[in-house]
């Protein structure tokens, strides 16, 4: 649930006393570049219409108390013994941590968190609480950071403290997305631009399977181990490079028979997406959205057979998706093995294409999927 500004005082001042502050940092969906950015690749992803409120007042104490109105629950984090147990909260521990760890210490806070971003959907619900909650405890300290510092801070609470070796666009796009625009993110210099998306010639339409990405992070970091340990047998035949990013398709051909069989197809698949990223915006800004939805596709492909994130829900969701009329593209997005697709949608196809999917989804798999349209939505802020 995404509380208007009033409810989310009210939710907090049914646990809590006194006057709050309240910050809000979206989720996301990434339109294209899927499992690069972890090897100073390229994505594009947008801001959605969902997100998570964090309200919040300083206590005396060292103490952080959170309440989660999703999940009914109080959490009583230690700021002198903060450490990871496996739980909702670990998110907002590991930012505390990693700010105390930068160096800037915090008081004790009280904190209301609620989210409309679903839970272990592929839309980075964690970056939204890691960034919402970020911004909520700099606003108690003499302290800024930058957007980058910000959402580097979010990655290393994930990273180092929650465990989960993601990069570092979930929270990069939490904090710079802006309305109506795409944003290109060069995973390696942190350079970005913001590019229009076209909202009067296709929608964004994200379906949730409903399957929780459960597997999630073990396979997600088995992949990125794969993946690393082919760019270390890639280093000792070109050792001019630094990353996969550095590496082409034909580099990767003519070095294939060095690589075990899985190991290529990982490292395709990071290569070939960063290409497909790459000239899907150059064909976005010259409005070729046939050939942009052709590479969302590309990219499902290559993720389903190369990279092996993808599952059974999601590859019949796509496939719908690509039997319907006015559909440009169709591809998983985020981590994989269950969450959401994202679709490229002609607007006037938008509500046939709902009604369609939802039944066509629920007689192939017996779920009932959550469908939602968003336009790109603004970073995180505080809200007043
Ligand atoms: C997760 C991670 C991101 C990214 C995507 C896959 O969402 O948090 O850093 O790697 O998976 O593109």
């Amino acid at each position: 649930m995404r509380p208007a500004v009033a409810d989310i005082v009210a939710l907090f001042q049914a646990h809590f006393p006194g006057e709050p502050r309240v910050f809000r940092a979206p989720g996301r969906v990434n339109i294209i570049g899927e499992h690069t950015d972890n090897y100073d690749g390229y994505v594009f992803p947008i801001a959605v219409n969902m997100a998570t409120t964090a309200a919040i007042t300083p206590r005396q104490d060292r103490l952080i108390q959170v309440w989660s109105e999703n999940m009914q629950e109080l959490a009583t984090l230690p700021l002198d013994g903060l450490e990871r147990r496996g739980h909702w909260s670990d998110y907002v521990a590991g930012v505390a941590a990693m700010l105390e760890a930068e160096g800037i210490t915090l008081p004790g806070a009280d904190v209301c968190v609620a989210s409309d971003v679903p839970i272990g959907g592929g839309l980075s619900s964690s970056a939204a609480l890691e960034v919402s909650t970020a911004i909520a405890l700099l606003s108690l300290v003499d302290h800024s950071l930058d957007g980058v510092a910000l959402a580097k801070l979010g990655r290393r609470a994930e990273n180092e403290f929650v465990g989960m070796n993601c990069g570092i666009m979930d929270q990069f796009v939490a904090v710079h997305a802006e309305r109506g625009k795409g944003l290109l993110l060069d995973c390696r210099t942190l350079d970005y631009e913001l590019v229009p998306l076209p909202a009067g010639e296709a929608a964004v339409v994200v379906c949730n399977t409903m399957v929780k990405h459960e597997l999630g992070a073990s396979e997600y970091n088995a992949r990125r181990a794969d993946t690393l340990a082919g760019t270390e047998l890639l280093k000792a035949i070109y050792p001019e490079i630094r990353a996969l990013r550095d590496v082409s398709s034909g580099m990767l051909e003519q070095s294939a028979h060095r690589l075990p069989e899985h190991i290529r197809r990982r490292c395709r698949h990071v290569i070939t997406e960063n290409q497909r990223v790459l000239d899907g915006v150059a064909a976005l800004k010259e409005g070729r959205l046939e050939a942009f939805g052709d590479l969302m596709n590309a990219s499902h492909e290559s993720l389903r057979t190369d990279y092996e994130v993808s599952c059974k829900e999601l590859d019949i969701m796509v496939e719908i998706a690509r039997s319907l009329p006015g559909v440009l593209g169709a591809r998983m997005t985020g981590g994989g093995f269950g969450g959401c697709t994202v679709n490229l949608v002609r607007p006037d196809r938008v509500t046939a294409f709902r009604e369609e999917i939802a039944h066509r989804y629920h007689q192939a798999t017996g779920l009932k999927p959550d469908i939602f349209v968003t336009e790109p939505m603004e970073g995180a802020r505080e809200v007043v």
